[in-house]
């Protein structure tokens, strides 16, 4: 790990696919920390628990939206790793089935020291278990409610982190 990355604040965001809302939270949150004046502080990535989509570009309808409201997404999926609980301060884990994906990797690596938080442990509407909805197989109002819901979570998740490390 080079010196400079190690004293940045790193924060991953996991979905099962990392085509839809991963990279959406990873691209919400990189806009908020530039809004913010805070680019030169974080390392923000996203990752998939399962790598049916690895390598691919975001889905083209988060794409479309993301968009339309000025937020571009240009990451390719990639498959978590069991390095990425070493190196990242915060794994912030769409739903429950990726949380509990996330925490097993976890557990088989001895120092581990990555925190994991569900995205809607953040969401001042709704109640801290829930889970920010698949929208793969769903319509516009499905992409759109995801939006709605990590607009929010990804706001409050930074003024989390800023009040965590005094910025
Ligand atoms: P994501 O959405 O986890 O938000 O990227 C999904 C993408 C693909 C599939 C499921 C969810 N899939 O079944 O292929």
């Amino acid at each position: 790990m080079q010196e400079k990355w190690r004293v940045m604040i790193k924060v991953l965001f996991v979905c099962l696919g990392n085509i839809c809302r991963s990279p959406l939270a990873e691209g919400l949150f990189r806009a908020r920390v530039g809004e913010a004046g805070l680019d030169d502080k974080f390392v923000i990535d996203s990752a998939g628990t399962d790598s049916y989509h690895a390598g691919q570009p975001p889905d083209e309808r988060m794409r479309a939206l993301a968009a339309e409201r000025g937020i571009k997404l240009d990451c390719t999926a990639r498959n978590l790793r069991k390095d990425d609980l070493l190196e990242f301060d915060y794994v912030i884990a769409m739903d429950q089935s990726n949380r509990e994906r996330i925490t097993r990797v976890h557990e088989r690596i001895d120092n581990a020291t990555s925190r994991i938080f569900l995205m809607r442990a953040f969401d001042p509407v709704g109640n801290a278990d829930a889970e920010v909805p698949d929208p793969y197989y769903g319509d516009n109002a499905d992409f759109e409610t995801v939006y709605e819901i990590l607009d929010r979570s990804t706001q409050n998740l930074l003024s989390f982190v800023v009040k965590e490390h005094y910025l």
